[in-house]
C-alpha cells in the first residue's frame, strides 16, 4: 500500500501544482475599448467599429465578445473585433474575455456604445431678441456639429426654408417684421454618411413674437450751479406692469439701468455730458424680455456749457459795453469831424470795429521797424 500511496499523493501534488495558476491566480483580467473613426466617438448607423479585447497574457487562444443586451456572443482567435455596417441593434454593454487551453479569464468591465440611427439636434437661436418690435430686422441661425449638410427651418410646421451648406451653420433673415412672421420656429438637418442620407433631431423649438412699445419720453434737468452731473427723467405713460429702465450709451451698451420696479419714472443721474444717450425700458413676457422702442437721443454735449445762466450774462454784459464804447467813440468822432466835414452816419459797433483795425494795422506796421533798427 505505501508505494500506492506515494504515488497517489505525487500525482494529487501534482494535479495541485499545475491546477494552481488557472484555480487560485487565474487569467489577468482583460479590457475592452471601442476603436471608432469619429474623432468623438460618435458611431453613426453603417459605420464600421472595432472592439480591442486587451490583455498582458501572451498564451490566449480563443477570444469571446459578449453583447450585453442580446446576450449575443461572437468567438474568434484574434482579439480585435470588427464590425462593419453597425446597426442601432449593438446599442448597449459589451464584455470580452479569453481562454487558453484549459481556463478562461474573468469577462472584462462592460463597454457601452450607443448606435446612433438620427444626428444630434442642432442649436437655433435669433438676433437681437426674441420678442420684436413690428418693422425691425430678425435672423434666425441654425447651427450644427457638422458642416456640408443640408438645413431645414420650419415656422409652425410650415418648412420655410432649405438651404444646402458647406458651413455649419445657416441664417433665415426676415427684413421687415410683421405679424405672419411670429410663431414657433425650429430647424433640423441632414448629412449623408457612410453614403446614407440621415437626419437629425429637431432643434428645441424657438418662440418669436411681436411686441411694440412705445417709446418713453425723456426729461433733461441741468442743475444751475456749477454741478457736473445732468439728471434725466425716463417716463413711461400708461401701464401697470413691473419696468426695467436702462440707460443705454450710443453703442447701445447699458450704462445704468433700474429693475423691478413699479413706478413709471426714473430719474438717471449722469456725469460725462459727451456722450449720447438713449433711454429704453423692457417687461417680463414669460423667460422673455420685450424692449420698447429707444427714447430720442439725449446729447448733451461739450457746447451745453456755453448756453448756461452764467455764460449769457457775460454775452450780454460784453454787448452792452460794446454799444456803450461805440457810443462814446461815435460821440466824439462826430464833435472832431463836425469842425472839418460832415461825416456818414455809420452805426456806432461798425465804426468802433473800423477804428480798432486800422490802429491795430498801424501798431503792426510798426514793429518790424523797430526790430530792423536795432539789427542795422
Ligand atoms: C444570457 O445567456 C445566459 C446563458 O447563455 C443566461 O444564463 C442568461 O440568463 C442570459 N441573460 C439574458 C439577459 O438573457
Ligand atoms: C461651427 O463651426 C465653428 C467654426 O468653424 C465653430 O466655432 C462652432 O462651434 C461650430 N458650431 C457648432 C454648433 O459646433
Ligand atoms: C424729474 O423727476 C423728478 C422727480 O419726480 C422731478 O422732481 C423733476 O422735476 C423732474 N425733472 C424734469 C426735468 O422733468
Amino acid at each position: 500500500m505505501r508505494p500506492f500511496s506515494m504515488l497517489m499523493f505525487m500525482t494529487i501534488c501534482l494535479l495541485l501544482i499545475m491546477g494552481q495558476p488557472a484555480i487560485s491566480e487565474g487569467l489577468p483580467q482583460p479590457t475592452l475599448s471601442v476603436i471608432t473613426n469619429d474623432p468623438d466617438d460618435v458611431i453613426m448607423e453603417g459605420d464600421t467599429i472595432s472592439f480591442f479585447c486587451e490583455t498582458t497574457y501572451g498564451n490566449a487562444k480563443r477570444f469571446f465578445l459578449t453583447s450585453l443586451g442580446t446576450n449575443e456572443t461572437k468567438e474568434q482567435s484574434g482579439s480585435q473585433f470588427t464590425i462593419s455596417q453597425i446597426t442601432s441593434y449593438y446599442s448597449g454593454a459589451h464584455t470580452c474575455k479569453y481562454c487558453d487551453q484549459s481556463s478562461c479569464s474573468e469577462p472584462s468591465d462592460p463597454e457601452h456604445i450607443y448606435v446612433r440611427d438620427t444626428f444630434p439636434e442642432p442649436i437655433i437661436s435669433v438676433q437681437p431678441r426674441k420678442i420684436v418690435h413690428s418693422g425691425e430686422r430678425m435672423t434666425i441661425t441654425c447651427s450644427a456639429h457638422f458642416d456640408n449638410i443640408i438645413f431645414f427651418i420650419y415656422k409652425d410646421n410650415e418648412l420655410v426654408m432649405e438651404a444646402a451648406a458647406s458651413r455649419n451653420t445657416t441664417s433665415y433673415e426676415i427684413q421687415s417684421m410683421a405679424k405672419q412672421n411670429a410663431g414657433q420656429y425650429m430647424c433640423w438637418y441632414k448629412k449623408t454618411t457612410n453614403n446614407r442620407l440621415i437626419q437629425s433631431h429637431p432643434s428645441d423649438p424657438l418662440m418669436i413674437r411681436i411686441k411694440d412699445l412705445p417709446k418713453p419720453t425723456v426729461d433733461v434737468e441741468i442743475p444751475k450751479a456749477e454741478v457736473t452731473s445732468v439728471r434725466i427723467n425716463c417716463t413711461v405713460l400708461g401701464t401697470n406692469r413691473k419696468l426695467w429702465f436702462q440707460l443705454l450709451r450710443e453703442d447701445k451698451t447699458v450704462e445704468q439701468e433700474v429693475e423691478d420696479t413699479e413706478q413709471t419714472k426714473v430719474t438717471f443721474t449722469i456725469m460725462d455730458r459727451n456722450e449720447k444717450y438713449y433711454c429704453i425700458y423692457r417687461i417680463r413676457i414669460g423667460t422673455d424680455f420685450a424692449d420698447s422702442e429707444l427714447s430720442d437721443m439725449i446729447f448733451l454735449g461739450k457746447g451745453l456749457a456755453d448756453y448756461t445762466m452764467g455764460n449769457c450774462f457775460h454775452v450780454v454784459l460784453s454787448a452792452i459795453l460794446l454799444i456803450a464804447t461805440g457810443l462814446i467813440l461815435f460821440n466824439h468822432i462826430r464833435q472832431k469831424q463836425n469842425r472839418r466835414e460832415p461825416v456818414p452816419d455809420l452805426p456806432a459797433a461798425r465804426l468802433l470795429i473800423v477804428k480798432e483795425s486800422e490802429e491795430l494795422e498801424m501798431e503792426i506796421q510798426r514793429e518790424p521797424a523797430k526790430e530792423n533798427e536795432y539789427k542795422d
